[in-house]
């Protein structure tokens, strides 16, 4: 039985379109549709690229897929709508299935967990007239406990103060979580009025939401991100807001930390009362809050959780791989553990080698791009690694990355103010080797997709110094032999050459562009930054003779 799982839908105001397919409950291919557009999160996109990836890798026609599943369920007349788009881009239609928004964040990180129970709790913006829930997995069932109504939301919250800071929502939550580590959180008392604690919830203050007072103004969609989506009574608690491009200042930095600080605060209370009502320690997240690696630490570590699995898409490119697990557990499949989250394209060393001649670029082959790759790493060259299958998901986890050697002095600056142009308080990502992660970080568990954050073992932060993030946290991605050979021997290797086992990883692509896909990109990327060489495969580009 081949499933088609899609995310993303047909307005505006949906992102993060992707799509998976699955056959018998095994995943064979999955992409998310920004990676083929160019265009960041793939705003209003069906994800039409990545179905024919999907298709493609396969070796299947439209005609073979059994169904095509997706999210909206609450939508109306969602199905024939949906059977008219693939009617039109594909030619045919197979059969739909619909489901509910948070089900399937729930079911993409439960089913390939790998427990056999769990408390699942999904944090999200908004789908389906909710903004997530908590769910029990057990066995192959999977059963809502309690739902967040779509007004009452962690995910607007944390865009309303990514607004409020003087950032774009639903793109750059990540930089008011790496800022707020700059600051203080001595205004967290005033977010009393703004979200509190509640049993088994929380409650975010309705009067904020300028869509609730201003609905005649306003579509259900976030149809553009310059809108200001809350009301006067946000900077009557807060103060001013800071326009776009205006100085960081202490106070935004304090308030930055302080909105973090209350983010984790309910995130502890809502695992710990989840956890409480269904008995179960093993806890998945799941919904856009769960990029938020800082929280999720807080949630680890925070006494009410063993064991804790996120997935590589706790974001909206999850429904798809959720909505696929979910027809195929109707259909009895089992569904594996999910470890990696290299179920993109690949290309043949043919391809590329037929696109670096196309381009006329300075290459050469190399005996072994392993080791040629160690020495420039050690030379202090920022390398961009484009290997193997793309990676599902918004981090880069050694097959679309740049990479380069965390220990040296001014990495961190040559990145940001060569190739990446971004903020300098953003912090970058080591991957490090499975063997030796006790030595250089507290957490000890696998965490494959850099999506828990962790401590630095102290005497270690000088040798791995741009990775280490102001509060002595960094964000890691554990690197395994039988995942990842390749990269884990590239790791490997630098460190029997006197490196740490240790990589400064950041995504393959400059500042506000999806990570690069095909090999082309690659070079445009290489050529259109600061970055030293670039391997494709076994070949190593340069920029001049
Ligand atoms: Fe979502």
């Amino acid at each position: 039985m081949y499933v088609i799982g899609i995310s993303s839908g047909l307005k505006h105001g949906h992102h993060d379109g992707g799509a998976v397919l699955m056959q018998d409950g095994r995943i064979i291919a999955a992409s998310e549709e920004e990676r083929f557009t160019l265009a960041k999160h793939a705003r209003g996109d069906l994800p039409r690229g990545a179905i024919r990836y999907c298709l493609r890798e396969a070796g299947i026609r439209i005609e073979d897929v059994d169904f095509v599943c997706s999210p909206l369920k609450s939508y109306d007349n969602y199905e024939r709508r949906l059977a008219d788009y693939f009617s039109y881009n594909f030619g045919h239609a197979p059969k739909v299935t619909l489901y509910d928004h948070h089900m399937c964040h729930a079911a993409s990180a439960y089913y390939p967990s790998g427990f056999d129970e769990a408390t699942v709790v999904c944090v999200d913006n908004s789908g389906d007239s909710n903004s997530g829930g908590v769910f029990r997995g057990k066995g192959t069932t999977l059963e809502r406990v309690t739902n967040f109504d779509r007004h009452n939301s962690l995910g607007l919250y944390y865009g309303m103060m990514t607004q409020f800071l003087g950032y774009q929502m639903t793109n750059d939550e990540y930089k008011v979580m790496g800022l707020a580590s700059y600051g203080t959180p001595r205004f967290e008392e005033l977010f009393d009025d703004i979200l509190a604690p509640a049993q088994v919830g929380f409650r975010f203050n309705r009067d904020l939401d300028k869509r609730l007072r201003d609905a005649e103004i306003y579509t259900t969609d976030f149809s553009t991100r310059q809108e200001r989506i809350f009301t006067e009574q946000l900077e009557e608690i807060l103060g001013p807001r800071r326009l776009p491009g205006a100085p960081v200042d202490d106070r935004i930095r304090d308030i930055a930390a302080s909105a973090q600080a209350r983010l984790e605060r309910v995130m502890l209370k809502l695992v710990a009362d989840a956890v409480a009502e269904t008995g179960v320690r093993q806890v998945c997240l799941a919904g856009g809050v769960a990029l938020n690696c800082k929280a999720n630490m807080e949630v680890k570590r925070g006494g009410s959780v063993d064991r804790m699995y996120v997935p590589s898409v706790p974001h909206d490119a999850g429904v798809a791989l959720g909505a696929a697990i979910l027809k195929c557990v109707e259909g009895g499949h089992e569904i594996a553990q999910i470890s990696h989250a290299y179920w993109g394209p690949e290309f043949a060393p043919a391809t590329v080698h037929e696109t670096l001649e196309r381009v006329g670029a300075n290459y050469e082959e190399c005996h072994d791009e392993v080791e040629r790759c160690v020495v420039d790493l050690h030379e202090g060259r920022t390398v961009g690694w484009h290997q193997g299958r793309m990676e599902f998901g918004p981090r880069a986890l050694g097959n679309r990355s740049i990479l380069a050697h965390p220990g040296l002095q001014g990495m961190k600056d040559k990145i940001n103010s060569t190739i990446k142009y971004r903020e300098e308080y953003r912090p970058f990502c080591p991957s490090v080797t499975a063997e030796r992660q006790n030595e250089y970080f507290d957490d000890t568990d696998l965490l494959p997709f850099m999506n828990v954050t962790t401590g630095v073992q102290p005497g270690r932060t000088d040798a791995i110094n741009s990775v280490v993030h102001v509060d002595q946290t960094a964000r890691i991605q554990t690197v395994c032999e039988t995942v990842n050979p390749l990269y884990h021997r590239l790791i490997d290797s630098f460190a029997k050459a006197g490196g740490p086992a240790v990589l400064l990883n950041t995504s393959l692509n400059i500042n506000e562009q999806p990570t690069v896909n095909a090999p082309l990109e690659a070079l445009h990327t290489f050529f259109c930054s600061g970055m030293d060489v670039l391997y494709l495969g076994p070949f190593r580009v340069r920029k001049a003779a």
